[in-house]
């Protein structure tokens, strides 16, 4: 072997070296080039100092010079390599990688319930005609429930079998009211009831302030019946009432007319059928006509009572009738929304299923 084919052999080889370790992409393909330059037994550097061992006379000192040059360059190559992958293994986050082209998981985020929507809405709606809402208590006497609505003490809407009564609450409540006042209340002993209508609301807003009156109630109402498609055991109502001088019963049909476009879009027909409420005269049963867009279908749904607010009850809040008249009406809550999203049950929204209520 002469001085100059190993310089050439040195030359090649260093070359390749640094050209391979720059080129390793991690640990492995790093080792497989450090075994073929590097390897104590048959890597090429190896091979080159064996070579060495053939140079003879006076070129020898140069040749081990050239060889000791290279041996050093190739090292420094894979230690620069072993930092550069060293320092990329480190940045990387522990675990699989994390691959952020990949679609989000979306979280699952709950809603309003289609009821609360609905009375929300109706509120809205009300609210940007004038109405403000008032409250009162579901457990509520018999005189708001009853007896200011013009219902007399054996009048059937009164029955037992009608009405939720509560003894327990009665004696709590009447406890309750007689520790408050510090001696027996002059209503002791008369019965407490879950309130069968919103109706109560009127009587309480009434006794309460002077006419101008304009008010919505929205809220839970109870009654003994079987659950079925139409009727549950506690439902909601939507109460509304505007006393004032001179209200007719065409402002009544205008505020509904509005308000049942408002809710469900397009032109909805109002409909007055003759009924009897006794607090109101003359009662009538409202129908509303909805043309429906997806189904082209018009028909003519019931959707609660109305009427002009009957002397009797004006007279028991204090009210004059010979100055004041007013309308009142009331609807059922899960009438309007199941006739909105075309909810066939009404049980539908009591049952819970999150399959049911995605879709609102
Ligand atoms: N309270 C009646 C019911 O529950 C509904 C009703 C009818 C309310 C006529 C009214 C009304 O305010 O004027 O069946």
């Amino acid at each position: 072997m002469t001085l100059e084919a190993l310089t050439v052999e040195l030359d090649v080889l260093q070359i390749e070296a640094e050209k391979a370790f720059a080129g390793a992409a991690d640990a492995d393909a790093l080792e497989l080039a450090r075994v073929e330059y590097l390897g104590a037994k048959s890597g090429r550097l190896r091979s080159a100092q064996k070579g060495l061992g053939a140079v003879q006379g006076p070129d020898k000192p140069a040749a081990g010079k050239r060889f000791n040059a290279a041996k050093q360059a190739v090292e420094a190559a894979f230690t620069a390599a072993q930092a550069r992958i060293a320092s990329l293994t480190a940045a990387r986050p522990a675990g699989p990688m994390f691959d952020r082209t990949l679609p989000g998981i979306r979280p699952r985020v709950g809603h309003l319930h289609p009821l609360t929507q609905t009375i929300e809405e109706l509120k809205d709606i009300m609210g940007r005609l004038g109405f403000t809402v008032a409250s009162g208590p579901e457990i509520e006497d018999e005189w708001h429930n009853f007896e200011a609505l013009n219902i007399p003490a054996a009048h059937p809407a009164r029955d037992p079998l009608e009405n939720f009564y509560l003894t327990t609450a009665r004696h709590v409540g009447e406890s309750l009211r007689d520790s408050q006042r510090g001696s027996e209340s002059p209503d002791r002993g008369k019965p407490l009831l879950l309130r069968s209508q919103t109706s109560t609301v009127q009587i309480r807003v009434m006794e309460t302030q002077q006419p101008p009156v304009r008010i919505i109630s929205l809220g839970r109402v109870y009654r003994p019946d079987t659950a079925d498609a139409t009727h549950y055991p506690m439902f909601h109502q939507i109460e509304g009432l505007l006393v004032d001088r001179q209200v007719t019963m065409a402002d009544l049909k205008s505020v509904l007319r509005l308000f049942a476009s408002s809710f469900l879009g397009g032109d909805v027909h109002i409909r007055f059928r003759p009924s009897f409420f006794p607090f109101t005269e003359p009662s009538v049963e409202v129908d509303m006509s909805w043309h429906d867009t997806k189904t082209g279908a018009g028909r003519w749904i019931e959707m609660g009572g109305a009427g002009m607010v009957d002397p009797n009850v004006l007279r028991a809040v204090g009210y004059d009738p010979e100055v004041f008249s007013g309308f009142a009406f009331g609807l059922g809550v899960e009438r309007v929304c199941a006739r909105r999203h075309n909810v066939g049950d009404i049980r539908e929204f009591y049952r819970n299923d999150v399959r049911f209520l995605e879709q609102f």
